[in-house]
Formats: C-alpha cells, structure tokens, sequence
C-alpha cells in the first residue's frame, strides 16, 4: 500500500552542519518521546486517547455513525454542522479535501454548512434566511457543552427548526455530540431525546477528528469514513515506537522543525499547491498551534495557498526576515485530467503548452517555487500525498497528530492542555455579566 512520504533533503543545507552524533541524540530524544507517547509517562498523558483511535474504533461504532449520517441525508436538504476549534475543523478540513469544488453551489444535497464557529450575528441571519423552507438537520458538537460560539448558534437554530417542523420532528433532526457525562448539551441532549454520540474524555478537541466529532459530518457529506480510517490505522503502525527514527516520517518531521525552530526559524508555513487543503492547513495551524504555543514557546504555525498567494505573501516569503521554513503539500495525481488545448492564432502565447496537463504547470510552479524558496533562505520540507482520496487524508491527519505529541515533547511543553485559551473567555464573560 502507498504511503504519504516526508522529504527533508532540501533541510539539509540548514541544519546539516549539526555533528553526526549530535544528530543521533536527536534522533534517540524523539524515539524517546513517541515512547512517553505510547507508554502515557510524559506530561498531558490523561489525554492520549487519540494514539489509537484508529485502531481500536469498532466496527459497531462505525456502523452506528453511518446509520445516523445516512438518516440525515435521507432526511435533510441541508446539515448545520455546529462547533469550533476542534469540534469543527476537523470535519471541515476532510470535507473541503474530499468534495468537489463547485458541490456548495450545485444541487447536492445534502449541502453541509457550518454555525457555531464565531459569533457574526450577520452570518447567523443570513443562514437562518438561507434555511427559510428548506428542511435541514442539526449536528451540534462541544465536548464541554458551554462554549458560547456553538451554544448561541444551536440556541437560534434549534428554535428555528422547532418553529418549521415542530417540536417532536425537530428532535428526530438533531444529533448531539459532547461528553459522556456532563456538560450543558448533554444535560439538554438527554433531556429532549436528542441522538447522541460521545466524545472521549482522553481526547482533547484538536486531535478529536478520527471520533464522532469528525467522522459523523464527513459522513454526512458522503465520504467514506471506513477508508479514513483505514488510512489512519495505516499511519499508527508506519509512526509506532517498533518503527525506527529514520523509517518513522513523525519522528523524523518533529525532529527537523524543532532544530529548524533552534536555528532561529519561528515560523512554519503549511503551504499547499491545491485549494482543497485550505482547510487541513487551518486544522494543522490549531493542532501545532494549540498544542506548543506555552510557556512563550512554539513555532507560529501560518498557512498559504499555492499558486495564490505567491501572487501577495511570495514577495514576504522569498526576500523577508528569514525566521520562515516552509512545509509543502503536494499531491501526486491529480483526480481529473484537464489537457491545455492548441490555439491556431496563440495570442496569449500558450501553445508551447498546448497537450500538456494543467497539473504538470501546477508541478512545475511548486518545482520553481521550492528553487527559489530554498535560494532565497527558505528550508523546505516537502509531504507528498499520492492522491486526494480518503485512504491518505487518513494517513495525514494522523501523521500530523503523531508529529504533534512527539514534537510537543521535544520542545519540552504538554502538547496536550490549552491554558491560555481561558483568557480571553474570562475577561469577556466578565463584560458580558455571565452569572
Ligand atoms: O482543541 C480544543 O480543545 C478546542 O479547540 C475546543 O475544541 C474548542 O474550544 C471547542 O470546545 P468544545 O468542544 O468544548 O465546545
């Protein structure tokens, strides 16, 4: 089976000049740490539950997850997915990957969209305008059940569906997921009937994406969720403590960005070479970000997309403070074949292009783009990913979450809590006069 592969070569040039042995300590630290992973020793380890998730989901959760998915797309043209953070980009991040670019605008049905997930009373009316005699579904996720984001939004919407179809029809219509025991939403979800499913409580939000959390909405959008996983499962082995250093892409990715980070570089930028990874790129900067950015610590997670945005952040990129590295996503096969077609009178100069594929302009743009990134100062690391399928969006998300505990330890932090997000919810809550 074909895996995600991880280059680092074009690193070497930065980091190279760290002393063989010194290198092999490096090496040994972050076996060390996938083994305070796997053994729970390290800091944070009372949320572990994500390190074998996807080989330990069972087929009757699975069934389950697709049962409730395929009820809502039977039943609604439209699914609100409601959360934030890590109760949603997950699920967006899989499907924006995985569908086509234009299905929001088509007639598919059902069409995902998302509340919850900041607090713009204008997007909240426009979505209740937009929902006006349609009939649509609830999916409402907060493992806490009191975020105010998510909590505002399913207070609105969850009336506008009572109003529409009635009370008793509305709760055949909602799907609550929070946590096994307490909580507002599960109080309120008991209360009412409502379907649920549980998060555990050994997974933190950001790497809760192989749970209900992420797997009930990309089912919902009709992506195959067993094949997720399976590309998953695949990852866990590929990334285990059995695996040695050189042979392990996790290991070897937490490794290199935190010499990199040593060296001065600050900031890693996720760039992709195809807008449908927009969103994993928002996934990836909350799991980096959430997770070592403490103790005034932490590479600053930033993200672009490629051949866009070389048009605005290339110029910062190629001849800016050189505190950057650059990680690049690229896709090996594209899904479909567009052929660049002759033009007899070749007024734009095209057809020395002409039979070539687009994808192979989009290959030679990312070439060019790693050439002059590396020239100008700019280490690279290069994710391959052999195709836009679920099998190894699977394998990446987990390669990232794996990388992320491990990298978490070598920087010394938990990768696993998220103290300074309190802050900010203090002061508001204070402004707001909450009780
Ligand atoms: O990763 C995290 O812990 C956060 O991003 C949470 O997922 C986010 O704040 C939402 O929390 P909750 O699911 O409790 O509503």
């Amino acid at each position: 089976m074909q895996q995600i592969t991880l280059d680092t070569s074009k690193v070497k040039g930065f980091i190279g000049f760290i002393p063989e042995k010194q290198f092999a300590d490096r090496a040994k630290a972050a076996e060390s740490a996938n083994l305070a992973l796997e053994n729970g020793t390290g800091k944070g380890n009372d949320f572990l539950g994500w390190l074998h998730l996807p080989s330990s989901i069972t087929e009757t959760t699975l069934d389950e997850i697709q049962k409730t998915a395929d009820y809502l797309r039977e039943q609604c043209e439209v699914v609100v997915i409601i959360g934030i953070g890590g109760s949603y980009l997950g699920a967006k991040a899989v499907i924006e990957a995985l569908s086509g670019s234009f299905d929001g605008l088509s007639n598919r049905k059902p069409l995902i969209v998302y509340a919850g997930h900041q607090i713009g009373e204008d997007y909240l009316y426009e979505l209740s305008e937009f929902l006006n005699e349609k009939s649509f579904g609830i999916i409402n996720i907060s493992k806490s059940g009191t975020t105010i984001e998510p909590a505002l939004a399913f207070r609105l919407l969850r009336k506008r569906l009572e109003n529409a179809i009635g009370i008793e029809e509305a709760r055949k219509r909602i799907v609550a997921i929070t946590d096994e025991k307490k909580g507002a939403l599960r109080k309120l979800a008991t209360q009412e009937g409502y379907k649920i499913f549980v998060i555990p409580d050994d997974v933190g939000g950001r790497f809760s994406v192989l749970t209900p959390v992420g797997l009930l909405p990309i089912a919902v959008a009709g992506i195959d969720i067993r094949q997720l996983v399976a590309g998953a499962v695949e990852m866990e082995k590929a990334t285990g403590t059995n695996v040695p250093f050189a042979e392990n892409p996790a290991a070897r990715y937490a490794v290199v960005r935190n010499e990199l980070y040593k060296q001065g570089k600050k900031i890693e930028i996720l760039a992709d070479f195809n807008p449908k990874l927009r969103y994993v790129a928002e996934w990836w900067k909350q799991l980096y970000g959430e997770s070592e950015g403490k103790e005034n610590r932490g590479i600053f997670p930033a993200s672009v997309d490629f051949t866009t945005d070389l048009h605005s952040m290339g110029q910062w990129i190629q001849d800016g403070e050189r505190s950057i590295f650059e990680t690049v996503l690229s896709v090996a096969q594209s899904r479909h074949t567009v052929e660049i077609p002759k033009d007899e009178a070749d007024l734009d100069g095209l057809n020395y292009l002409a039979g070539r594929r687009v994808d192979y302009v989009n290959k030679m743009a990312e070439l060019g783009t790693q050439q002059a990134h590396v020239d100008g100062g700019v280490p690279n690391i290069r994710i391959e990913i052999p195709e836009l399928n679920e099998f190894y969006i699977g394998q990446l998300l987990y390669f990232f979450e794996r990388a992320c505990g491990i990298s978490g330890y070598l920087l010394g932090v938990n990768p696993f809590d998220q103290p300074g997000v309190e802050a900010y919810k203090k002061n508001m809550f204070a402004l707001l006069g909450k009780p």
